[in-house]
């Protein structure tokens, strides 16, 4: 299988891969340790996101894709959950207004059908703002699931096949673009910052191959330098794909 070892640009920059993902954890411990409310963590590590999301894309990486909501965390208090779809939201207009100017694709990744009917506007806007050029690329993650992603690609499948559009037999190719990152390389890399050392339903079907990160840096403090740090890590592992 040579596919995915011709992910990373090897020997260009220094090794950088040309997929990384992020579990964006700790902002509410980031918060609690200040005495302040968890929402200022969220605050502050969407600022974050946007200064790595700078960062990589100055690096010359082709996709970052990050985790900012998961299916599972509608079982935060409701008031939680409203703060972090305002921040959503407030995130998505500022892109809006600048991804042209910057040059950023992005694109989400989830059940947008359950996000509200002004959040689901938006996401059409930054696809149909992405659709009109090429370059670096930020997925994010919201209302995201791995196995919620798997199961639908499953559903879109047998709707293809029913319907005579799909082919009776199916690779893992052609499976792969049914998910949400159809056409992406899998993520070469995946940092968890905030200290646990679990997948948390994040990326399950893109992981198989990728090299694990865990820091116990909180995500609000995950600085461009933390994130040098990662990729030297990266560096000097060796990935086999199970040969010798
Ligand atoms: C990650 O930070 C952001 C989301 C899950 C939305 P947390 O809110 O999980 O922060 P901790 O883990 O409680 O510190
Ligand atoms: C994972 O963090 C989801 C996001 C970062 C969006 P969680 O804080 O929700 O994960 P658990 O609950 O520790 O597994
Ligand atoms: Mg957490």
């Amino acid at each position: 299988m040579a596919a995915q070892s011709g992910n990373t640009k090897a020997g260009e920059n220094d090794r950088i891969p040309r997929h990384i993902a992020i579990i964006m954890d700790g902002n509410g411990r980031w918060a609690r340790k200040r005495g302040l409310p968890r929402t200022a963590g969220h605050a502050v590590g969407a600022e974050n996101f946007r200064k790595i999301a700078t960062t990589c894309k100055n690096m010359g990486m082709d996709y970052l894709t990050v985790y900012a909501f998961s299916t599972e965390n509608w079982k935060r208090p409701t008031e939680e959950v409203g703060a972090i779809m305002k921040l959503l939201k407030k995130y998505l207009d500022e892109a809006i207004e600048t991804m042209a100017r910057d040059k950023i694709r992005m694109k989400i990744f989830g059940n947008v059908e359950g996000l509200s009917a002004e959040l689901q506007e938006m996401v059409a806007k930054t696809d149909a703002i992405s659709a009109g050029y090429e370059g670096f690329q930020a997925n994010i993650c919201l209302n995201y699931g791995g196995r919620d992603e798997i199961v639908r690609a499953a559903m879109r499948y047998a709707r293809d096949c029913a319907e005579g559009k799909a082919p009776a037999e199916l690779t893992e190719d052609s499976f792969s673009s049914y998910l949400y990152s159809a056409g992406i390389p899998d993520p070469e890399l995946i940092i968890r910052t905030g200290g646990e050392k679990r997948v948390s339903n994040f990326l399950l079907w893109q992981c198989a191959y990728s090299e694990f990160y865990y820091t116990d840096v909180l995500w609000p403090d995950f600085g461009p330098e933390e994130l040098e740090k990662a990729l030297e890590a990266f560096r000097i592992r060796e990935r086999r794909f199970g040969a010798v």
